[in-house]
């Protein structure tokens, strides 16, 4: 969506706090002998306290609340009777619903301990979010996202997915602009615009650039088992600092 009232901003700040809530509340619970349905129940519980919904649920009849991915599993993990384990490196992946808003966001929690790749991996995800929003100003091509991303994890020894990636959120979990990808990609002519708003969702992994469907039909796991790292966050773009509608 393109926000052009202050109550579409106020809408979608609302969803945007409760994610980040979610978020906090899950990371704060994920410890080795907990399982991810339970760490799941923690984030639904958080939707109920504000009446919100699970957009997974809502548009794909997703099977959980959240999605929660582990190690090699690079996005929408099913939570259910896996337990998480010392060494887990767990991405919580957070988007819903309330009074026709959507927002979504995700962190990685690294689980003690860990050894200097996979705390290097979790970093590169994390600055790269970070550079890639700072880049990302009204005006620019829409491909500043992605260049961005891309340098952050070549300067890491990184790669980063060439098959997952932002895209639109606000009326719709998914909505234009698709595709925002994690490599450059100079052949995107699309224009950032002022109120804007989207997600920035760098995939970075130890080597894959592409995912595979697990059997269970949802679980999208690196094409060669390598471990991938995401953060996540929904934002309105500016002509300056994009503002970040799922920080607390
Ligand atoms: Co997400
Ligand atoms: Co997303």
């Amino acid at each position: 969506m393109t926000i052009d009232s202050p109550a579409d901003l106020a809408g979608l700040k609302k969803i945007g706090r409760v994610v980040a809530i979610a978020l906090k509340e899950m990371k704060e619970y994920t410890r080795p002998g907990i399982t991810t349905a339970e760490l799941d129940a923690v984030g639904a519980a958080v939707f109920a306290r504000f009446g919100a919904r699970s957009a997974p649920q809502l548009a794909y009849n997703f099977p959980g609340a959240t999605c929660i991915s582990i190690n090699n599993e690079a996005a929408h993990g099913i939570p259910g009777s896996r337990v998480i384990q010392p060494g887990d490196l767990v991405n919580i992946d957070v988007s819903a619903e309330s009074d026709g808003y959507f927002a979504d966001a995700a962190v990685m929690v690294a689980v003690p301990p860990v050894d200097t790749f996979k705390h290097n991996l979790v970093n590169c995800a994390r600055v790269a979010l970070q550079k890639a929003a700072a880049a990302a100003h009204a005006g620019k091509p829409i491909n500043v996202i992605g260049r961005s991303i891309e340098n952050v994890a070549r300067g890491y020894g990184f790669t980063t997915l060439r098959d997952l990636g932002g895209h639109g959120v606000g009326r719709n979990i998914h909505e234009t602009p698709h595709n925002i990808t994690c490599f450059d990609n100079p052949a995107d002519r699309r224009i950032l615009k002022e109120g804007m708003v989207l997600t920035i969702e760098p995939f970075i992994t130890g080597g894959a650039t592409h995912v595979v469907t697990a059997p269970d039909g949802w679980t999208l796991k690196t094409s060669d088992g390598s471990l991938s790292a995401q953060f996540e966050h929904t934002l309105v773009i500016t002509r300056g600092k994009p503002t970040i509608i799922t920080a607390l």
